[in-house]
């Protein structure tokens, strides 16, 4: 594994698994819980060490229950959560706190990445719930604090205001919304860009399988290789344990700047 160093030393893995429908009833994000540690337990077994959940995603309890079967042991398993900064998770200080608690009880001990879900258009609002998660980090709770979907106007005013700068922007990054932008500048203020939905939904994949033959790989491969290869994180989600082991295979290549011009295009 190849890893991401973020702005306080903690070792981020640059591919990890998305788990939004991941321990549900048919596969739905809306389905009921069944508990169903299939998925993450291939997961771990083809090589993935970060696990992207959140208290939205309902299956924290889930990742907690596969890492104590999986037997590998709680401190090589990276897990990222998140709280939404949005009613009912932030109604009060006490209620956020719950939350956060319930967070590292489902997961265990600690939580290793903790984001803001969703921003608050309400810039105050943000800052009050990233102090919360300040005062976890202190206390050795949470390892890396960040936000999610935030963008470079949410991100400066928390820059300009936090005590702790937020170390990962986790946003979506995919051919139909690559995010440049952004992704620049997240990275531009030592803030480690990740995407979510990488490879959902993907048009024209005829160019990039054509990059990808002449690497033996796959479109899905070029994609994920892509975003690394740029310095931005990756999170793909597969329900599939060969696709899961397809989409980690991706370090033994490297993109020219002709197939990323054809990517970006
Ligand atoms: N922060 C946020 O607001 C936010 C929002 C959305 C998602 N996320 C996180 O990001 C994760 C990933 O995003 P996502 O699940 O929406 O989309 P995604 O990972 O881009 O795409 C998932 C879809 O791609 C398919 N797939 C995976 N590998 C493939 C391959 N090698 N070839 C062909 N198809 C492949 C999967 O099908 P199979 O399962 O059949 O392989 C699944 O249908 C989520 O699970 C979640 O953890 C975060």
């Amino acid at each position: 594994m190849e890893y991401f160093k973020l702005s306080n030393g903690f070792l981020v893995p640059k591919i990890g698994m998305g788990t939004n429908t991941f321990g549900k009833k048919d596969n739905d994000f809306h389905g009921e819980i069944t508990g169903d540690t299939k998925e993450l337990l291939s997961s771990y077994q083809n090589g993935y060490r970060l696990i992207d959940t959140a208290i939205m995603y309902r299956n924290e309890a889930v990742i907690g229950k596969s890492i104590k079967e999986s037997k590998i042991g709680r401190e090589s398993i990276i897990v990222t959560s998140k709280i939404s900064a949005r009613s009912p998770f932030i109604d009060s200080e006490e209620t956020i706190r719950n939350y956060l608690d319930q967070s590292i009880e489902h997961i265990g001990e600690y939580v290793d990445i903790y984001l803001i879900h969703h921003p608050s258009a309400d810039m105050e609002t943000n800052l009050n719930l990233w102090r919360v998660l300040e005062s976890y980090y202190d206390k050795g709770l949470f390892k890396v604090i960040g936000v999610s979907n935030f963008d470079e106007e949410q991100l400066k005013y928390l820059m300009d205001h936090a005590r702790i700068k937020p170390m990962m922007n986790q946003i979506e990054s995919n051919p139909n919304r690559f995010n440049h932008e952004l992704i620049k500048y997240s990275l531009m203020h030592h803030c480690l860009p990740v995407a979510w939905g990488p490879l959902d939904p993907v048009p024209n994949k005829d160019v990039l399988t054509n990059i990808g033959s002449k690497y033996h790989k796959t479109w899905a491969q070029v994609l994920l290789r892509y975003q690394i290869q740029r310095g931005v994180a990756v999170i793909p989600k597969s329900h599939n344990a060969i696709r899961q082991k397809e989409n980690i295979d991706i370090f033994d290549f490297n993109l020219t700047d002709e197939d990323i011009r054809k990517i970006e295009g």
